[in-house]
């Protein structure tokens, strides 16, 4: 057994503070963000979590991350839904990933080809997120569109997962009983910062890039 879930948590603290902070984090968090901007962000995500999802798929009997492959935690089908919702059944030709987006990809793509185990890092910093902060954030977003049950949300709902706490509890043990070298610890902790740094960046150049929704 290691202590990997303290040392996560600790160890982005910092990280995780500014990324609350940031401009668009501290909009949403007082009811202040536009439609457009949530939904330029689903859309950056789309591209960031179809990545991810396929990397992970792709070393799903790597004897490491098989130990911590939830596919009940996948988000791109559920953000497909919420980009048809926003931008109607051609969603596809109205979203392109900002170069923030683009870069984070480029980082995935990067990690699968060379050190597929530090994808473990990007794993824990979105979805751990999204079974956290995410889910007050769902609320907000419910209340300031006017949205109603599931509609346009469905990025922050785990149906497969019925107790998110719970859920939270066992990921922690899982990545505690990962059997792991000091040294590549490390290079989680260090992984999952930039993995901080990389969703800053994207949260910071919402606004630039994207179609203007007009649903
Ligand atoms: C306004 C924005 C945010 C709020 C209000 C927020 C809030 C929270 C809260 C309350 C927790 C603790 C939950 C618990 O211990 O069960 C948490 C955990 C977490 N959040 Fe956030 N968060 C925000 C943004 C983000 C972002 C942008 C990311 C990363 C992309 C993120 C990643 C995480 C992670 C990885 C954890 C798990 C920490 C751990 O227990 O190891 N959060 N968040």
């Amino acid at each position: 057994m290691t202590n990997l879930a303290e040392k996560l948590k600790l160890g982005t603290q910092q990280s995780h503070s500014n990324a609350e902070h940031t401009g668009f984090m501290k909009n949403f968090l007082s009811g202040g963000v536009s439609r457009d901007s949530f939904c330029q962000l689903l859309s950056n995500l789309y591209f960031v979590y179809s990545q991810l999802e396929s990397e992970l798929q792709c070393h799903q009997t790597h004897p490491i991350i098989s130990k911590i492959y939830c596919p009940e935690l996948n988000r791109k089908a559920n953000l497909e839904k919420d980009l048809t919702f926003y931008y109607g059944e051609h969603w596809p030709d109205n979203i392109t990933p900002s170069p923030a987006a683009q870069a984070y990809v480029s980082r995935l793509r990067e990690l699968s080809a060379t050190e597929p185990v530090l994808l473990i890092a990007h794993a824990y910093t979105r979805y751990m997120g999204d079974l956290s902060g995410g889910q007050s954030l769902k609320k907000i977003a419910q209340s300031i569109f006017h949205l109603e049950e599931h509609q346009g949300i469905c990025f922050y709902e785990f149906d497969e997962i019925p107790d998110v706490n719970e859920f939270k509890n066992q990921y922690r043990q899982k990545l505690n009983e990962l059997i792991l070298s000091e040294d590549l610890q490390d290079e989680i902790v260090a992984e999952a910062n930039n993995a901080f740094t990389l969703n800053i960046a994207m949260l910071k150049d919402l606004g630039e890039t994207q179609t203007p929704v007009t649903v």
